[in-house]
């Protein structure tokens, strides 16, 4: 695969099952499966035959055809071309031990001001970056306040004056300052850009998704081909992705805090807890 997903077939069976929600018994028993083989499929030891495959998505509520072709490495999200507008958006990598994520810059043409989008646990990456673009950021905007991706907070603001966004209902131990609460609508002003504000709650109680024009940097609502963890609520983070996010145009560009970038079209072609229906 030339982009590695974020989930695997067994993390997407886990997930699925935080939905009813059941333990590993019960969706053993629901698909006549053994408790073993569904912990091996949850640790990610052992893909299944098609067969097991089948039973496991009609237990689940997932798109059978989607869950078939992720589970044998036969779809990942078409690359998208490069963007084109009145904007920038630099993605970078940073890691947390070995686990990566991706951090972003937006920077307006026009005027250069520039924002982080989540910050990364050693946010290192992204000063690096922003001196090799010339850009001096005046913001953060936080999807949410994991460590993995609100960790570096503390040292941005020590080398900028940042303004930050966050939701309201997000935990902010550790993080210093004042931030601003961002309103569900709300518009922030980056130069000539104006960015949206997203509410998006589920993986955490306060996630914020940013839309700009045809982009939306969606934090660990939605990974291409899966969903986050629905760490506050199962049916806030389906609602925050079904209603919201895929409900903007096809060629929406979903820019995730984990794995490849996809868009609204394609997830609603091929993510088996989002297939829809024409
Ligand atoms: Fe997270």
């Amino acid at each position: 695969m030339t982009f590695p997903l974020e989930d695997e077939f067994g993390d997407i069976v886990q997930k699925a099952r935080d939905r009813r929600p059941w333990s590993q018994a019960e969706l053993a028993r629901e698909t006549g499966l053994s408790s073993s083989v569904v912990m091996r499929i949850e640790n990610c030891d052992l893909i299944p035959d098609a067969v097991d495959i089948a039973k496991i998505a009609k237990a689940l509520d997932l798109h059978e055809p989607s869950l078939q072709a992720i589970a044998n490495g036969k779809w990942e999200p078409e690359k998208q071309p490069e963007l084109c507008g009145d904007f920038e958006v630099v993605c970078l990598q940073v890691f947390m031990g070995s686990y990566p994520v991706k951090c972003y810059l937006l920077i307006c043409k026009k005027t250069r001001m520039t924002a982080i989008v989540d910050t990364g646990g050693n946010p290192k990456e992204i000063i690096n970056a922003a001196k090799q673009w010339g850009v001096t950021p005046g913001m953060v905007l936080l999807t949410h306040t994991h460590p993995d991706h609100a960790g570096g907070l503390n040292v941005l603001l020590k080398q900028w004056p940042l303004k930050v966004y966050v939701g309201k209902k997000e935990p902010r131990s550790g993080m210093s300052g004042s931030p601003h609460y961002v309103e569900d609508g709300e518009k922030i002003q980056l130069g000539a850009l104006t960015v949206e504000a997203i509410q998006t709650p589920g993986h955490t109680p306060g996630g914020v998704s940013y839309r700009l024009g045809s982009v939306v940097f969606s934090g660990d609502c939605i990974f291409a081909g899966s969903m986050g963890r629905a760490n506050t609520s199962w049916s806030a983070l389906y609602q925050s992705v079904s209603q919201r996010l895929l409900a903007f145009p096809n060629e929406t560009r979903l820019l995730p805090g984990h794995g490849p970038a996809t868009t609204v079209g394609e997830e609603k072609l091929h993510n088996p807890f989002f297939f829809y229906k024409k």
